[in-house]
């Protein structure tokens, strides 16, 4: 059977972990050039050294995507090698804990600006070279926490739902240039981050997991690889019809209820 990916361009930001390293890896394995983007040099290394030693073609870029001549030299970088962006995975973002009340504005600015204007730059950037080719894949991570009231994470859903909102937006936009732009809506998924969180924030991390899988459906917790198939799938052109559109990989969340 084919690669889904062929030869196809995509750059993938905050790639050196979590659902961000696991979806360059698919990527890599379905014959796509992989552009390995994340602040950390050392994490998006180890993903290109996953990546090409298991035959994939890879390569990294550190950027922060909040700085706008950090982002407008990665893409200039791209295009000079490669001449074109096929897919834009706007993956790179933090999380935030805490009420409203809570929050200091230093920590709002922070989450807002690596989550939201952290899709926005590179956005900005790529898009000229997708409208110049009147083609182009742009995958926007929200969270299911855009739909749903879930305590204690009043800035990260704030972000998130922005980011669904500016999804919509970019894909009318964008429409006429042959250029689909959809979000990603996970639940809990079992990244090395969310395990660290679990470690520092419970007594018992065991009885955490226990909460979690009881919001949802599905008896099995979400994994970076579960996300990485959907991302797939959006990045392909098995998904030529989806426009605008959010996908939820949550177990169950979001639409489910259990009693
Ligand atoms: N894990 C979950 O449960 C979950 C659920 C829904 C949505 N998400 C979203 O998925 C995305 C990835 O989450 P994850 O759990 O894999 O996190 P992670 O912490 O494992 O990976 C995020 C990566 O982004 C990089 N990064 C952070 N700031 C950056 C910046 N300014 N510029 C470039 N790179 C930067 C980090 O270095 C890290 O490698 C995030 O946007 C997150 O909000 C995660």
């Amino acid at each position: 059977m084919s690669k889904r990916l062929q030869d196809k361009v995509i750059l993938i930001t905050g790639a050196g972990s979590g659902i961000g390293r696991s979806t360059a890896l698919l990527f890599g394995q379905e014959g796509a050039q992989v552009i390995v983007n994340d602040l950390d040099i050392a994490k998006g290394n180890e993903t290109v050294e996953a990546i090409t030693s298991s035959g994939g073609s890879a390569e990294f870029i550190q950027a922060d995507v909040t700085e706008q001549d950090s982002v407008k030299q990665m893409v200039e970088q791209i295009i000079q090698t490669y001449s074109r962006i096929d897919v834009l995975f706007n993956n790179a973002g933090i999380s935030g804990v805490g009420a409203l009340h809570e929050l200091e504005p230093d920590a709002w600015d922070r989450i807002m600006s690596i989550n939201v204007k952290g899709v926005f730059l590179p956005s900005k950037f790529v898009i000229p070279h997708m409208m110049e080719r009147k083609a182009g894949s742009i995958i926007n991570m929200s969270s299911c926490i855009a739909e749903i009231g879930l305590a204690r994470r009043a800035s990260y859903a704030a972000t998130k739902g922005a980011v669904l909102a500016l999804t919509k937006s970019m894909q009318v936009d964008y429409a006429a240039y042959g250029i689909r732009v959809n979000a990603l809506l996970p639940g809990t998924i079992l990244t090395p981050f969310v395990e660290n969180y679990l470690r520092t924030s419970y007594d018992d991390p065991e009885a955490a997991i226990a909460s979690l899988k009881s919001r949802q459906l599905s008896s099995e917790m979400g994994r970076p690889e579960d996300v990485a198939l959907a991302a797939l799938f959006l990045a392909s052109d098995d998904s030529k019809f989806m426009m605008g559109s959010p996908l939820y990989i949550d177990g169950g969340v979001t639409f489910g209820k259990n009693a």
